[in-house]
């Protein structure tokens, strides 16, 4: 008997449901508009809509690869952030909405510039980077990522954009850029108790490097040194945190003697998120 659209999604949704997938029905849905690359209005409106086995089978291995845990949108394929879409997949961090305060901070500052040269410092997917460039198409934005298969997902997300450059490369060893404007860094922030606490659709799918911080605050005290040797006076350095980075916040002040903390900016969740610095 040929499977319908309603006959799917309670298929899918019960499956989803009895794996403890939170949005069971939200993910069904999502899941079998990809499988029959049709929208939701779609999947709404015809739900006597007879599906064929092809498309029933794909849809089927996707909801077993979200029933086993692996996140939608590595599934999907992809990610909303700030005003575009991220490609996203296995080996790079899914940017998360948080990390939008940094682009808006960061947007914010770089008003008065003129065609400001800005760094990345982990740009991962290369989320932040294209979050920037389709707002300000003057500016000139370097991305410094150590995984490789992370910066593949960077040069997917943003080949279309001649004022990127990528490279492979390690910020702890303060790698020398030029004169940068603004430094930018979502830096992987998570303490061990933290991390062991993730769920397994986070653990145990996305790059582990690209999460845990042995000590919280060795990444923030190497982008420190990396701004001493490659930010202007005056230019800005714009850090994310997590909870163990905004308990020591005090250690924000202290990083480096050149670098001056002006404010710390919090997420919708009222936490903590952002801290920026000045260059003296
Ligand atoms: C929290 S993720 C942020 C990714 C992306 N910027 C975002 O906001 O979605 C941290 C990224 O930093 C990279 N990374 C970690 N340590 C690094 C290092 N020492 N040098 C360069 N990249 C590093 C990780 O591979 C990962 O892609």
């Amino acid at each position: 008997m040929t499977s319908t659209i309603r006959s799917l999604l309670q298929k899918g949704s019960s499956r989803l449901r009895d794996s403890k997938v939170r949005k069971f029905d939200r993910d069904a849905r999502i899941l079998l508009c990809l499988a029959l690359e049709k929208d939701k209005v779609f999947i709404l409106a015809y739900p006597e809509f007879e599906v064929s086995l092809k498309t029933e089978r794909k849809y089927i291995s996707f909801i077993k690869r979200r029933a086993a845990g692996e996140p939608i949108q590595y599934i999907t394929g992809k990610q909303p952030f700030w005003t575009t879409e991220i490609l996203v997949g296995k080996g790079c961090l899914i940017p998360r909405p948080e990390t939008e305060v940094l682009v808006e901070e960061a947007l914010v500052l770089a008003k008065g510039m003129k065609a400001p040269v800005i760094a990345d410092l982990g740009c991962g997917s290369g989320a932040i980077l294209k979050a920037i460039s389709e707002s300000r198409g003057d500016c000139r934005l370097v991305g410094i990522e150590k995984s490789a298969e992370a910066l593949r997902w960077a040069r997917r997300n943003l080949s279309m954009y001649p004022n990127v450059t990528l490279i492979r490369g390690d910020f702890f060893k303060a790698p020398e850029t030029g004169k940068l404007d603004l430094i930018l860094s979502n830096p992987p922030y998570l303490s061990v108790k933290e991390f062991d606490s993730l769920p397994l659709e986070i653990k145990g799918f996305e790059p582990k490097d690209a999460l845990l911080a042995e000590d919280p605050m060795e990444p923030y005290r190497a982008i420190a040194k990396f701004a001493e040797k490659n930010l202007k006076k005056g230019g800005y350095l714009i850090v994310e945190m997590g909870s163990e980075q905004a308990r020591r916040h005090r250690a924000f002040r202290t990083l480096s003697p050149s670098l001056e903390l002006c404010r710390f900016r919090k997420d919708l969740g009222g936490r903590t998120r952002v801290s920026v610095l000045q260059r003296k």
